[in-house]
């Protein structure tokens, strides 16, 4: 079932820092994987890989517990299009008219209760669709300031994403579990294909737990025993910095690499290149070469 070449790539209702929506083609045509197990995603995120390559039968889990409960309240169809329609367009109206003490409202509920659709509304209205909890657990990003945040056409947009993947859901066998990476890797048989996404270290570590030099090097070692086939997404350079925990810790296997551009402020001159890696087991990567994002696409990570 991979490679596989995924024209338009669709965006899920869940936003989060490190989204891999413009690499899930170059991903998705860089694996050779027969399909005949299951698809394993430990750092499940927004799952926008997952819901692009659309597998049949699939492993996916993630440490922060809010992503696996919403994607399971769809997958029993306690969260629909409908459902979320009226939720968004209630909140919504209440946002445009008591301004970001709503916002403030509903993240104090979310952290007290954690409704999915609490989730949903502080993901998509609050500042740059940052996923960052505190040490407590508490979502602690502020508002994005915008108190007319879901107009007519925002909702729809979110109801449309919703729409799409309880759709993608339904005929397949999909399992979501809140978890380490660890417990989800024990579960792999040799027929399984695993995609790696872990956070990077020294960036983005407040997810919802913290990621360290320890974590990323056991993950390594764990990954390489595995008894099946595996890919990794990684940062690899850019004009300042080369990652080392990839000659560290991934050299040997097969590397496909990706550059795009992000902008620092607007000027051309502040245009920087950055590279991504795929990391792929020996025997399950296909010969698609090195692509570039065109400038147009240019993407701020
Ligand atoms: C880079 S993001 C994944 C992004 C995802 N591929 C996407 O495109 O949206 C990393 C994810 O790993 C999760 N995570 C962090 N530490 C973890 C751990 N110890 N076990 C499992 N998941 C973890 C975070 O909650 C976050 O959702």
């Amino acid at each position: 079932m991979l490679p596989k070449n995924i024209s338009h790539t669709k965006v899920p209702p869940i936003k989060c820092q490190g989204i891999k929506t413009k690499l899930v083609g170059f991903i998705s045509n860089s694996i050779i994987w027969d399909g005949k197990g299951k698809w394993i995603e430990p750092f499940l995120g927004s799952g926008v890989v997952l819901f692009n390559i659309m597998p049949e039968r699939a492993l996916v889990s993630d440490i922060n517990p809010h992503i696996i409960n919403f994607y399971k309240s769809i997958q029993k169809g306690e969260i629909t299009p409908s459902i979320a329609r009226e939720y968004l367009e209630e909140e919504g109206a209440k946002l445009l008219e008591k301004g970001e003490e709503h916002y403030y409202e509903i993240r104090e509920r979310f952290n007290e209760k954690g409704s999915p659709l609490d989730f949903l509304f502080v993901n998509r209205s609050c500042f740059n669709g940052l996923m960052r909890f505190n040490k407590k657990g508490g979502f602690n990003v502020p508002f994005c300031r915008k108190t007319d945040r879901f107009r007519p056409a925002y909702i729809t947009k979110i109801v449309n994403q919703i729409d799409w993947i309880s759709n993608v859901m339904k005929d397949k066998d999909w399992k979501f579990v809140t978890s380490d990476w660890q417990d989800t890797l024990s579960k792999a048989d040799p027929n399984d294909f695993v995609y790696l996404d872990p956070p990077y270290v020294g960036r983005h570590t407040d997810y919802f737990t913290n990621w360290d030099e320890i974590q990323a090097e056991k993950l390594a070692k764990v990954t390489r025993a595995l008894p099946c086939g595996f890919a990794l997404s990684m940062w690899k350079e850019n004009k300042y910095r080369t990652n080392d925990h990839l000659e560290k810790c991934w050299s040997g296997l097969e590397e496909r690499n990706y550059s795009h551009f992000y902008h620092i402020g607007s000027r051309e001159s502040l245009r920087n290149k950055m590279q991504e890696a795929l990391i792929i087991q020996n025997g399950f990567a296909s010969d698609y070469k090195e692509r570039q994002i065109p400038k147009q696409l240019a993407l701020n990570i």
